[in-house]
Formats: C-alpha cells, structure tokens, sequence
C-alpha cells in the first residue's frame, strides 16, 4: 500500500484540534468553579467535576436536563426573563450576582448563594451558552462577620466615646464646684470675721441707746433715740444676713413639706413679682420632707423671685419647682444622697458668664447703687450649705435663669428648738448675782448695766480665770453670764466645765456672736446650757436669765 502522503496542513490542523480539546478537558477538570454549558432549550451539555462538587449531581444524572434544575424554584420565573433578555442582547457575556444576588441550588434542594459569568456563542447557526459559576458562602459568611465585627467595634468606639465625655464633663463640673466652694468658704471666713465684730458694735450701740431711751422724759430725744435704734436693727439684720452667709448664723431647723410652705407663700410671691409674670408651680407629689430652718427658707425664695422678676422687666415666666432628688452624679455629692430640690426658674434675661461665676459673691450686684445690696444671693448660698444641701445655679443669657437648692431630706427624728423670748420682761425676783464674764470692756460695762437694770446684783471679771477667782475666793455668785470666745486662755465652754466640776450650784448662760464655733467646742453643753446670741435685746436677756436661774433650781 502506497503511503498516503496527507496534507501536512491538515494533520496539524487536527493535532492543535486535539491538543485543544485535551487542554480543555483538563481545564474543565480541575477547575473548581462550576462549568456549564447549554444548548439553545437551555439543556445542560457540559457538566464538569467542579459543578457535580457543587450541586450534588453526577454527570451521568444531569447531563440533558433542563437548566432549571440547578435555579431555586422562586427564581425560575424571572430567571426565563433574563436568558431571553441575555439571548436577544448584543453583547456576548455577562457577569451575574456582583450588583444583584443571585442563588443556586443543589440537588438536595438547599441553596447556596454564587456568581456567575455567562457568555453565548453561534456555531454553525446553533446557538449556546456557557455558564462559569462560584459559590461565595464562604465569602458572604466572611464578609457579614467582618461587617458585624465593624459595626459592633464602632457602637462600642461611640458607647466609650460617649462615656469618655460624661466622665470629662462630671469632672470638670466637679472642678468647678470644689474651686467655688473654696472660693465662698474665703469669703465666708472673711465675711464672717467682720459680721462678728459688727455684732459686738452693735450690741454695745443697741444696748446703750435703750439705756438712755430708759434714761430719759424728753419725747423728743426719745425720738431721735428710736431713730437711732432702728438703724441700730437694721444693721443687725445685716449682720444677720452676713452670718448666713457666713454659715455662722444660729438656724431653728423643722422638718417640713416644702409644697406646703410654697404654697402658703403664693399670695406674697404674687404680690411681690407683679402682674407682667405669670407665676407656675411644679411640685412634687409624694414630696419627701426637708429639714431646714422655714423663714430662711421663705426669705431665699422671695430673694430668688424678686432677683427672678428683676431679670424680666418686660414679664415673663416665674416657676417654683420641687422634686426629691437620689442623684450620684451632682458635683458636690460623693453619690447616693437624698435631696429634695426647691428651683426657682425664670424666663428673663439671663447672666453673662462673668456675672454667673460671682453671682453668690457677697456684695456682687449688678444693680444700680441703692438697688441692690449684693446679699440675696449669697445668704442664700450659706443658707443651703449650712442647712446640709447645696445651692446651684445655671443661667443662659436671654434664656433665663435656675436657681437650684439641694436641701437634705429630713432624717428619721431631728428636734426643733426654738426659744422664743417673752413679750414682758421679767425681772430678778430675789436680786441673785450675776457675775458677768465678757472680755471687750465695752460689752461688758454695757452688759452690766442691763444685768443690773434688770434688778441683779452684777459681778465682773474679763477672762474665765478671773472669774474662777472669783468664784473660788468664797463670794456668792448665782449666775454666770460668760461670753464663748475670749482672750486669756480659756473659752466660756472651759468657765462652764469648771463650774460643773468645782461650784455645781452655780448656773451658766453663755453669750456668742457666732453659731459655728458651737460646733466646734461644744461636746459637752448639747442644749443644757443655755447660749444667747448676741446682739440681744433687754427682754431676751431678762427671759434666758429668769429661766436659767429657775431651772437651775428646779
Ligand atoms: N434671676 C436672675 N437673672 C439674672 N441675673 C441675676 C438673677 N439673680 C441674680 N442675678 C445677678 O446676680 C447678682 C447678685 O444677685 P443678689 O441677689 O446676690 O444681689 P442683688 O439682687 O443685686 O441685690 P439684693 O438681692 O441684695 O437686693 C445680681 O445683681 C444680678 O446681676
Ligand atoms: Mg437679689
């Protein structure tokens, strides 16, 4: 047989067909994505292993099956629409599932969520399509993780964030409570140390006056005396105000419902702010009780509704507010506290930051000279801290004003004391003596004169060791009258104890200008011995003494 020479053309065609074909088949077998292709009814020619990995199906079971069999059921319908659509369209491939989801299913009916390239192509007039499928569970599950794992890391940023910022605003509130405290504690011992020496001025001024006033027939000069009198009361009343503030003034605290004691005092808050501002309540009910001095507590909301009614000249709103208060975030709260929170808010004109930072300062005032003194506030202020509570004030210019007091809820049982003295003046019965201690001479001629006045027989000595002489020299003494803090060595506390332990037969009545420094040296004489304020009036001095000397008997 001849050797049929062929046409060398046409054996390389055919080895780079089979070459080919072999390459393909390889690609086809490794591939791990799913390799599909379809004749024109959309049955399924090629099927690689990738696929059958997939989906489930072996070659032999889908081989000629419709498409359909790998598409969820609620797909089916739309999915027509796309091969048409796909069919008909002028391009030749398509990417599938990047925008838009798509899902596959496998033969045991679950799916699986893919993306898919198709292409079509036209070989002899047939046409088909060729489909390269993933399936990206994998990924979708990564990718949802990581977004779950972002979202959760930046509410937890935020949640820190806000945290972060509620710790910075708590501490700088806290700051700026602690350096206005000190701030008012100076002032306070300042005011204080003044307030005291005015008292003794005015004790001796005052006690004078009615010894002269006692003194003499002339109505004319004893009017000029009463004149001189109630200027002398005025000053006392100030002096009062200052010792407020200056946490040194003697309170009568009771334990009350602060609705109550608003309400009893609308019609003069009325009165006092004026028709233009309409005057609201907001109070709590079930309102805990308070404890606290009530006529400090009266004159602290008229001072607040009058500097309330100054600020809006042009009306506005005034509201009294109460509300009980458990708050651990106030700044001057170590936490846990009960208070019961009296405000009083306006709608006026508001304080520049500058005015806001000295408002409490005694004798700060923006008023016109003669207007205002300066004292409103800061009795206020003195009054709520020496009550046990604090005061706090916020203001916006334009907007208005709050001024919030944080008064202590009242305990299980706290006694009230208030010693009123009598309308007549009662004198000595069978002329005791009265050894009078009080180290400014001046006071102390003046007190004298009124022991005496009142029908006594007066002793003096100016110090506590003076008057011990006394004592032990034998002379007869009934009464004690000694003033609290004095220069020598020994304060009337010290004057008393000896009494107690040496002469017990003797009553002691103490004198002060101050409240506070009962505070601080008073372990022993908790309300058995008697303490009168000074400046006191005649009357006052004449009621401590009798009832000291009786019960000293008693
Ligand atoms: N409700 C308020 N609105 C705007 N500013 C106020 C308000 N309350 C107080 N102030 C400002 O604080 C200052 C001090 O007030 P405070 O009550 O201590 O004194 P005053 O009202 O000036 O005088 P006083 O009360 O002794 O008559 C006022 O002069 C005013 O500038
Ligand atoms: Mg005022």
């Amino acid at each position: 047989m001849p050797q049929q020479s062929k046409d060398p053309a046409t054996l390389d065609t055919q080895a780079e067909l089979r070459l080919a074909e072999s390459q393909i088949a390889t690609i086809l077998a490794i591939a791990a994505d799913a390799i599909i292709s379809l004749n024109e009814q959309m049955r399924i020619m090629v099927f690689n292993d990738g696929a059958s990995a997939m989906f489930g199906y072996t070659k032999d079971e889908i081989i000629g099956q419709p498409l359909e069999l790998l598409i969820p059921e609620r797909f089916r319908a739309t999915h027509h629409g796309h091969v048409a659509s796909f069919a008909n369209s002028p391009v030749a491939s398509r990417r599938m599932g990047e925008r838009q989801e798509i899902f596959a299913r496998r033969k045991d009916g679950s799916e699986f969520p893919a993306e898919a390239s198709i292409a079509k192509q036209e070989i002899g007039g047939r046409r088909i399509f060729m489909v390269v499928l993933r399936d990206v569970t994998e990924r979708k599950r990564a990718q949802a993780v990581l977004a779950r794992a972002n979202s959760d890391l930046e509410r937890r940023v935020a949640e820190r964030t806000r945290e972060l910022e509620a710790e910075i605003r708590r501490r700088e509130e806290a700051q700026a409570a602690l350096i206005q405290a000190q701030r008012m504690e100076a002032f306070g011992q300042l005011t204080g140390g003044v307030a005291h020496d005015f008292n003794n001025l005015l004790t001796i001024v005052t006690g004078n006056l009615e010894l002269l006033s006692d003194a003499t027939e002339n109505d004319g000069s004893r009017k000029l005396l009463k004149r001189a009198t109630d200027a002398a009361d005025m000053g006392a009343a100030l002096t009062k105000r200052l010792l407020t503030f200056a946490r040194r003034r003697r309170l009568s605290p009771e334990i009350l419902d602060l609705n109550e004691l608003v309400l009893g005092l609308m019609e003069i808050l009325k009165r006092s702010i004026g028709e233009p501002i309409t005057l609201t309540t907001m109070l709590a009910g079930n309102l805990w009780q308070t404890q606290v001095d009530p006529s400090e507590v009266e004159n602290a909301i008229l001072n607040l509704a009058i500097n309330a009614r100054d600020a809006m000249p042009n009306g506005g709103e005034l509201i009294v507010e109460t509300r009980n208060v458990v708050d651990d975030a106030l700044p001057f709260d170590g936490g846990g506290s009960e208070f019961v929170l009296l405000s009083v808010s306006d709608t006026g004109e508001g304080m520049p930051p500058e005015v806001l930072e000295r408002a409490f300062e005694p004798f700060f005032s923006t008023k016109e000279p003669g207007r205002g003194t300066g004292l409103g506030l800061s009795t206020v202020y003195g009054f709520a801290v020496q009550s046990g509570g604090h005061a706090v004030m916020r203001s916006e210019l334009g907007k208005g004003t709050t001024v919030s007091l944080y008064l202590p809820r009242a305990g299980a049982a706290a006694a009230t004391e208030t010693a009123q003295p009598a309308e007549t003046v009662p004198l000595s019965e069978q002329n005791e003596v009265v050894l009078v201690v009080e180290d400014n001479a001046e006071v102390r001629e003046l007190t004298l004169q009124r022991v005496e006045g009142l029908g006594y027989v007066a002793l003096e000595a100016e110090s506590g060791p003076a008057a011990i002489r006394i004592l032990e020299s034998g002379e007869h003494v009934d009464l004690v009258l000694s003033d609290i803090v004095m220069a020598g060595g020994m304060s009337g506390y010290d004057v008393a104890r000896w009494i107690g332990a040496n002469a017990p037969s003797v009553t002691v009545v103490l004198t002060t200008g101050y409240a506070a420094e009962e505070a601080r040296h008073d372990p022993m004489a908790s309300g058995a011995t008697p303490v009168l304020r000074k400046p006191y009036k005649r009357a006052e001095l004449a009621t401590t003494l009798r009832d000291a000397l009786c019960n000293g008997r008693g």
